[in-house]
């Protein structure tokens, strides 16, 4: 049966269907009845065949592909790698498709998914000396139809389905690895931050409520810090756990500028010392109707570059 299947279809497909005894996979499937190779119906199925000029349909084709091309098993009988799909996706054009696969599989995208490489119904060998992509003018054709100003060596910008090692690729290997180093520890640092901060503003805004309440002895690790007010503040978090948010104000005359900036928000900066210079020092001059979430609670990092103007502060809000 599975090597019938092309001609049942080819009696109204005709066209494709000739094209597809050009291929790897047909060839394979006419000459040798290779059970492997894909029929009409494994990349568009039987009863359900769907229109496959569809965004949806282009954005899951990689998986059609893979799953024979990362199994390793039907791979290894022709000695064929299992990572293009793993480098396709590492890749700058296959990172995009994934996701929008993910997001928003309707969406059109404009990134090449493996067919715009390798072909549809006329996939060739890599190595076939008229029509294979290891024959740079071939590859080279295929990037043009996108890149249209692409040169001889446009190519050499793309790592093809290679994995960057250091021995042949050193300087995109160190890169990498770099930016593996470099992201994790930023975003890392930037959520201590956010944390910190919450944390501090959290104890402050507190702190102004009730400021007869005493402090506990053993708070938590302090930030570190120079606030010193804030820090007895911050150490009474724990005592209170039960306190429910918006408890009845006692102190309505006690603190009439703890009071505002509460209102507002912009109680200076974060507690961590580095940012703490310009930001502090304007917190207290921003006006008040300024939306608390522009004070840079959640971009405690950034808020040290643009406090000094504080009418600049992105107003964007996420309360
Ligand atoms: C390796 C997977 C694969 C195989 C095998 C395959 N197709 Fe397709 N086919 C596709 C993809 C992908 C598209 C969408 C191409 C596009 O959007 O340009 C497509 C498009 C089509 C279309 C509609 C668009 C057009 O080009 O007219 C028809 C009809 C079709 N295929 C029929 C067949 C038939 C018949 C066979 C068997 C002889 C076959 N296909 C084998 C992947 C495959
Ligand atoms: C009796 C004739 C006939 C046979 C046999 C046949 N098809 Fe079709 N097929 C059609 C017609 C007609 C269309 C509609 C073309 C159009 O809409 O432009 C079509 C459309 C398609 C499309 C595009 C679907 C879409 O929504 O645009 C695909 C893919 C396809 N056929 C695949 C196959 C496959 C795979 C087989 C074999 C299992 C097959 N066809 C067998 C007549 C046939
Ligand atoms: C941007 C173009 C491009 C895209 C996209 C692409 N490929 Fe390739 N592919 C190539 C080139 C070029 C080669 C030949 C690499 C070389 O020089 O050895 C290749 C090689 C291959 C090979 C042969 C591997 C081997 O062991 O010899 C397979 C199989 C393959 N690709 C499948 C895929 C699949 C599946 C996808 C999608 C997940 C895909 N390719 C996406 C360009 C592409
Ligand atoms: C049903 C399993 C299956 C599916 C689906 C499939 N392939 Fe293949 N493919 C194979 C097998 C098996 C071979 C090896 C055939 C041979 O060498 O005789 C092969 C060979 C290839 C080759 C030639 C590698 C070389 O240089 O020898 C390329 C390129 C390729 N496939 C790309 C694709 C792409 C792109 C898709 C998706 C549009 C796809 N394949 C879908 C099984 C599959
Ligand atoms: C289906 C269309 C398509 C094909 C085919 C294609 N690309 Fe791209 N490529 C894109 C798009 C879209 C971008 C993103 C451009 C941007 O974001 O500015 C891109 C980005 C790139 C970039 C990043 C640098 C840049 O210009 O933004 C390189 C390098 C690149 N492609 C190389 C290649 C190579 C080499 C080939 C052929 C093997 C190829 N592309 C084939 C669509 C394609």
């Amino acid at each position: 049966m599975h090597t019938r299947v092309p001609q049942i279809c080819a009696q109204c497909h005709s066209a494709i269907y000739q094209k597809y005894l050009t291929s790897v996979h047909g060839s394979a499937l006419t000459d040798e009845a290779n059970p492997d190779v894909p029929t009409c119906i494994d990349c568009h199925g039987v009863h359900n065949i769907e229109d496959p000029t569809t965004a949806a349909f282009r954005l899951k084709s990689p998986t059609i592909c893979a799953r024979c091309h990362t199994d390793p098993v039907r791979m290894a009988r022709y000695g064929l790698s299992t990572q293009v799909l793993e480098t396709y996706v590492a890749d700058f054009h296959g990172t995009t498709v994934t996701l929008f696969e993910k997001l928003s599989p309707d969406a059109e995208t404009n990134k090449p998914v493996c067919y715009d490489c390798h072909g549809v119904h006329d996939i060739q060998r890599i190595d076939d000396p008229q029509k294979g992509l290891q024959v740079r003018e071939n590859l080279l054709a295929r990037c043009q139809r996108c890149h249209p100003d692409a040169t001889a060596n446009f190519p050499d910008a793309w790592l093809s389905h290679y994995i960057p090692s250091a021995q042949d690729t050193p300087l995109v290997f160190s890169v990498r690895l770099f930016y593996r180093i470099l992201i994790p520890g930023l975003l890392g640092g930037m959520a201590i931050l956010v944390a910190l901060d919450w944390r501090w503003r959290r104890a402050r805004r507190r702190g102004a409520q009730q400021p007869s309440q005493p402090a506990p002895p053993a708070g938590p690790k302090a930030p570190p810090t120079e606030a010193g007010p804030a820090q007895s503040a911050e150490a009474a978090v724990p005592a209170a756990p039960p306190q429910s948010v918006p408890p009845p104000p006692p102190s309505q005359t006690s603190e009439p500028s703890a009071e505002t900036e509460r209102a507002t928000g912009t109680g200076g900066a974060p507690p961590s010392a580095p940012l703490r210079g310009p930001a502090a020092a304007s917190g207290s001059k921003i006006p008040p109707q300024v939306p608390r979430s522009a004070a840079g609670r959640s971009f405690a990092g950034p808020s040290k570059d643009v406090s000094p103007s504080p009418g600049g502060l992105p107003e964007t809000s996420d309360d």
